[in-house]
């Protein structure tokens, strides 16, 4: 199966670096792996070229309404999005586990296929509770047959140190036996470096990379690795 290969470009980059990315990313595309790119919402446009699937980084929990400021899922399918990030780190502080369940629902009816982030804390981690809490940001989701799971230890975002790769391989498996026949792709300090060792992990399905998906010439050495395994 193709890898994923999912770029969160988070609140970065500006309408010319984003056109400039495109053009250095190009040469690195494959049709042997799936590249996602996640632009911050204005620079969606931009993104959306041949050989890419664009993804939004959130979406509200309806799909219209009285919301200034919001965008829904729907709006994102309507301009060409495919997938959308959903209970990332970044934002689970502000939002509770019914609105995820929420916005998965709305990204599902919109036709987008939503990635759900899970994963533990330090503290968490450090208390042994890495499955009660994977388990109960699961936990709704497990009939969902159309979503793909992204475990992203908190610990390890944005920190420059990934998991390593026997936590991943046994993290993954808990996450497949919760939710067989996903795609789970780990997120946490991927670059250039660790990308082949860990896609070349069992039950390693993809990548999602934040930091060292802002420069093409860092995420186009992760695709490349995903080509290669
Ligand atoms: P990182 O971020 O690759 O910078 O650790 C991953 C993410 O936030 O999805």
């Amino acid at each position: 199966m193709k890898k994923i290969i999912v770029a969160n470009w988070k609140m970065f980059g500006s309408i010319g670096s984003w056109n400039k990315y495109i053009e250095e990313l190009r040469p690195f595309l494959s049709p042997q792996v799936h590249v996602v790119l996640c632009p911050p919402f204005p620079y969606l446009f931009s993104a959306s070229q041949e050989g890419i699937d664009i993804g939004a980084q959130n979406c509200h929990e309806k799909l219209q309404g009285p919301f200034t400021g919001e965008v829904s899922a729907k709006m994102l399918r309507d301009v060409g999005c495919t997938y959308v990030i959903i209970g990332h780190s970044e934002r689970r502080h502000h939002e509770s586990d019914a609105q995820i369940v929420n916005k998965i629902n709305s990204a599902r009816e919109a036709g987008l296929v939503p990635i759900l982030c899970v994963g533990e804390t330090k503290q968490e981690r450090e208390k042994n509770e890495t499955r009660q809490v994977l388990e109960r940001q699961l936990r709704e989701h497990i009939p969902l047959q159309d979503i793909i799971v992204a475990y992203e230890p908190v610990w390890a975002i944005g920190t420059g140190v990934s998991a390593d790769t026997a936590d991943i391989v046994e993290t993954h498996g808990f996450i497949k036996s919760l939710v067989p026949g996903r795609s789970i792709l780990y997120g946490g300090s991927v670059n250039g470096s660790n990308a082949h060792s860990i896609l070349s992990q069992h039950n390693v399905d993809g990548v999602l990379v934040g930091g060292a998906s802002i420069e093409a010439s860092q995420f186009g050495p992760i695709i490349q690795a995903g080509v290669a395994v």
